[in-house]
């Protein structure tokens, strides 16, 4: 994650800026730096276009409308926001590195493993991004000793393998530009789905396997957790909101009408689906028309077929050994429609459940705030924010408040 500027927040925000939807959470720090939720706000994602910003404006109202609910319900304002990035700017390379200790002690030191992680960071080369994240997966010492950490191992050759995680520089520089826009201060950008797993996989999962699965509006996301870190991820720029194309397309019907047949009446599946169940259809000036549900669901079934797919060909890029299945979370509003969670356990020989985890407090009701929480929660966890005692910020807050409402009123 990157992260710029002071960090003497008490109240700060986690910013989603998803394909179809803005969530944002407040909460403040407290002086175990905790996270305690303040409150929530959603608004529709406008001004972005295949995962790209199509239009500033329309952006930077759209987030602005997110943060007033949310700054609304709290009366009180954010000094940083930590905010999330996917799409197909994003690319993920594994790099290594090599290092030889120069230690008298003859065991590896901290600063062993600084330089180590700094030649492998200099072998990562892709031109117009930024390291977004560098990870170190695990390291060896001596071509034999495997370790999380290698500081205090005996031996000379250090090497690490390690995941960056990049986003071209164009888009980090316009959601940069558009969170600033909504009278924001960035203070951490963080990848979605190393946010959303902070919230929705526990700790032995991520130890023993897990492979997180957004199924958003516009992305397909993945995430491959193994003892403990991320070992690989994979973002590809399809999602949800093609089925609803394809509906208007096929039914010519409007965006709206065709989310609205595909939420109340479509299915992942058009088996069991009764040859004669019909729905109504709603298209402009036009009569309502009827059509047979079994077509509305044959069309869905045909685009989540090619999902599946997709999903499957990139879960395999993570080249995982039959032998250690990793669990699958399911999260992403596109995993809501009906019949496809069951379509995807289907489709995978893997142990499979949705959303928030079961014996873990969850500090959200629904899991479409996992994402903004998931950045407050990265964000303190990595030192990214940290808690201030409230007496020396309340004041500009009240100021900050003030001012975004004076914004709001231009939009
Ligand atoms: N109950 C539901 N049934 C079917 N589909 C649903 C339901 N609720 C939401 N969706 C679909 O989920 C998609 C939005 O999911 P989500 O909010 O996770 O996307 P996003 O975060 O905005 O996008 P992304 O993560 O790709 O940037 C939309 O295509 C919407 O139609
Ligand atoms: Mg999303």
């Amino acid at each position: 994650m990157t992260h710029n500027g002071s960090h003497n927040s008490s109240l700060v925000l986690g910013l989603d800026i998803g394909h179809t939807q803005i969530c944002a959470t407040l909460a403040e720090i407290d002086s175990r730096n905790q996270i305690n939720i303040h409150s929530v706000g959603t608004s529709v994602t406008a001004g972005m276009q295949r995962g790209k910003v199509a239009d500033m404006e329309q952006l930077v109202k759209s987030i602005r409308r997110a943060v007033s609910r949310a700054e609304r319900e709290s009366h009180g304002a954010a000094l940083q926001t930590i905010v999330n990035v996917t799409g197909q700017c994003i690319s993920a390379q594994s790099c290594e590195g090599v290092y030889k200790s120069m230690e008298a002690s003859g065991q590896i030191s901290s600063d062993d493993k600084l330089k180590v992680l700094k030649k492998a960071r200099l072998l990562v080369q892709k031109p117009q991004a930024k390291i977004l994240h560098f990870l170190p997966i695990h390291y060896r010492v001596d071509e034999n000793v495997y370790t999380r950490d290698p500081v205090g191992v005996f031996g000379k050759l250090l090497e690490v393998q390690a995941l960056a995680v990049l986003c071209e520089e164009n888009h980090l520089t316009e959601i940069i530009q558009a969170v600033q826009g909504a009278g924001l201060e960035v203070g951490g950008i963080g990848l979605n789905v190393l946010a959303t797993a902070e919230v929705l996989l526990t700790k032995e999962e991520r130890q023993s396997g897990a492979v997180l699965v957004d199924f958003g509006g516009g992305n397909l996301q993945m995430a491959y957790f193994k003892e403990g870190v991320l070992q690989n991820c994979r973002i590809v720029p399809v999602g949800a909101e093609q089925i609803t194309r394809d509906i208007a397309y096929c039914l010519k019907v409007d965006l709206p009408e065709a989310e609205r047949l595909k939420v109340v009446f479509g299915s992942a599946s058009a088996v069991g689906i009764a040859e004669s169940e019909r729905v109504e259809v709603m298209a402009g000036a036009e009569e309502p028309r009827e059509i047979f549900r079994r077509y509305l669901c044959l069309i869905i079934e045909a685009r989540v077929d090619e999902l599946l797919k997709k999903m499957q060909q990139e879960i395999s890029e993570f080249k995982i050994p039959d032998t250690e299945p990793p669990v699958l979370v399911l999260t992403g509003g596109g995993v809501l429609l009906k019949g496809m969670s069951e379509r995807i356990r289907a489709t995978f020989p893997y142990p499979c459940r949705e959303g928030l985890p079961d014996n873990v407090q969850p500090l959200i009701e629904t899991q479409a705030y996992a994402p903004s929480l998931g950045l407050l929660l990265y964000a303190t966890r990595h030192n990214i924010i940290r808690y201030q005692p409230r007496t020396s910020t309340h004041e500009i807050e009240k100021f900050m408040l003030k001012a975004r409402t004076l914004i709001k009123d231009m939009f």
